[in-house]
């Protein structure tokens, strides 16, 4: 934009701020913002309150000698949002400080809030709170990890097993001066696995990688390593198959498809693992 763009469009600015009906229409919009707020409000708090019980799995490392328990937190769910996250936030807001969990997003786009909820492994920003009163919600960290406190888990081998798979585009040809193109066609082939927010909810419901994490690559890393695999501007397809030749990396995978069934994206990786798996018998 030119400099006198600028100019005159800061000048219209200033016009519109300075004219004589810009402090009503702020007046009036301020008014009837706050008249919506106290309505919201008021008809927040006139509901009948809805007590939920919500139990959470807590420990501590400045009280290693303490075993895990759960603990409970009643919250009335007309005083909440309508997700298991925002129970949390208002847990940690108002009853217990110290509680411990990792969010970020809240839109299910960062992967940090994954956890068990009532058993399954999922994103609590996208899990809605059952409103049934009677029935308490159980939240535990995600199973088969360490934890470091509360809710979260560490996650050091996960991402050590996923640096591992190199997972950025390697060439042997020097990179073209502009972008790197590709059809439509190849574009398409990456649907399905580019979407993966690496929250590993699939890789710790996963029998085969909670017996052997230390060698077993697990769903989440190798449905990237098969993302890059099939990526048409990469060149080391085969050599990434290569690196995954031993009894551990892949053929640990069982087809159990507890990883599918838990994905909170909708994804697929017991089938990624599957393409891998026939790709590398066809490599020979
Ligand atoms: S399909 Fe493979 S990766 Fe998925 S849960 Fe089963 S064994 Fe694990
Ligand atoms: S495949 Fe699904 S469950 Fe697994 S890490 Fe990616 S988003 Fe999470
Ligand atoms: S807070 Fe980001 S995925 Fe839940």
């Amino acid at each position: 934009m030119s400099l006198s763009a600028i100019a005159q469009r800061s000048l219209l600015a200033a016009k519109a701020a300075s004219s004589p009906l810009a402090p009503l229409a702020t007046a009036a919009f301020h008014s009837s913002a706050s008249a919506n707020q106290a309505t919201a409000t008021a008809h927040i708090v006139n509901k009948e309150p809805i007590i939920k019980t919500f139990s959470i799995y807590r420990w501590s490392p400045d009280t290693p000698a303490e075993k895990p328990r759960l603990q409970q937190f009643k919250i009335d769910l007309n005083q909440c949002g309508p997700m298991v996250l925002d129970a949390l936030i208002k847990i940690k807001n108002e009853i217990d400080p110290t509680l411990t969990f990792r969010r970020s997003c809240r839109e299910g786009i960062c992967g940090s809030c994954s956890m068990n909820i009532n058993g399954l492994n999922t994103l609590a920003c996208l899990s809605r709170i059952e409103r049934s009163p009677e029935k308490e919600t159980k939240i535990y960290p995600l199973p088969h990890t360490y934890v470091v406190k509360d809710l979260v888990p560490d996650l050091t081998q996960l991402y050590k097993q996923y640096k591992s798979i190199e997972p950025y585009l390697k060439q042997r040809t020097a990179p073209p001066e502009r972008e790197n193109l590709q059809s439509i066609a190849d574009r398409k082939k990456l649907d399905g696995l580019y979407e993966c927010i690496l929250c590993f909810c699939c890789s710790t419901s996963c029998p085969s990688y909670w017996w052997n994490s230390d060698k077993y690559l697990g769903p989440a890393v190798l449905m990237q390593a098969y993302r890059w695999m099939i990526d048409s501007r990469d060149q080391f397809g085969r050599e990434r198959r290569e690196a995954l030749q031993d009894p551990f990396s892949v053929y640990r995978c069982h087809t159990i498809m507890n990883c599918s069934r838990t994905c909170p994206k909708g994804l697929n990786p017991g089938l990624a693992i599957a393409e891998i798996k026939k790709q590398m018998a066809l490599d020979g």
